[in-house]
């Protein structure tokens, strides 16, 4: 089994959900035969989907010939999204900015997201993902939204996002796991705590 772990938090040894993450990949790797890729999304060079990338994809779309300069930068976008289709089971570790994901973590689902590789489209019947066969983890981290606080604490637009564009690729076995709150709390370590045996728990069924 080929494990792509997408860490899409900065914070090293100081991110709650990547050591939860970790946790579970340790205790996946415990359970079965696992080849675990990670991809620090902050340290590493994403390729830009800009000017010439959209208008790369756009040439596909009209059959107008790449140029040289759109070709290259098609290629940088395959290439990571040859990685994220290379992997059976999903990992990631997702901090809640500003109520929605990490611009990073947008950035590479811009990239990966693409007409034919991930997903295929029919003028009938609409939309279809091809990223079907594959399960993923996300574990939620945040300072002060959790389901049980008030409506002044902030929103969850991480989870819905990362459900619907899972579920658009064709992931349909998809699994949760809720380090929150991890700064508008007493008790950090209780908190992690259970998200660590949810993590634990998991790995057991996946
Ligand atoms: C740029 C930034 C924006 C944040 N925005 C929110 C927010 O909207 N809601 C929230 O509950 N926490 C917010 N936080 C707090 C983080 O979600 C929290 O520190 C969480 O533990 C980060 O995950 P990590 O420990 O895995 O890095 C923000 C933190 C940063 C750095």
């Amino acid at each position: 089994m080929k494990l792509l772990h997408i860490n899409a938090s900065p914070r090293g040894e100081d991110s709650y959900s990547l050591e939860v993450a970790d946790h579970l990949n340790i205790q996946l790797a415990e359970r079965n035969e696992v080849e675990i890729d990670r991809l620090d999304l902050f340290k590493t060079n994403l390729p830009e989907f800009g000017e010439v990338a959209t208008s790369a994809k756009m040439a596909l779309f009209t059959g107008r010939d790449q140029t040289d300069e759109e070709v290259a930068a098609w290629a940088a976008v395959r290439a990571v999204f040859d990685r994220f289709a290379a992997a059976d089971i999903y990992v990631f570790n997702v901090p809640i900015w500003n109520n929605g994901i990490p611009y990073k973590l947008k950035h590479f689902i811009d990239l990966v997201t693409q007409p034919g590789w991930s997903f295929g489209f029919d003028p009938e019947a609409g939309y279809s993902g091809l990223m079907t066969d594959r399960k993923a983890v996300v574990v939620h981290a945040s300072g002060v939204w959790h389901s049980d606080v008030g409506e002044n604490f902030g929103s969850d637009f991480s989870t819905p996002v990362l459900q619907d564009w899972l579920n658009f690729l064709g992931v349909i076995d998809l699994h949760h796991i809720r380090v929150q709150p991890t700064v508008l709390t007493a008790d950090v370590d209780t908190v992690k705590a259970a998200a660590l045996r949810r993590a634990s728990e998991l790995a057991s069924t996946l």
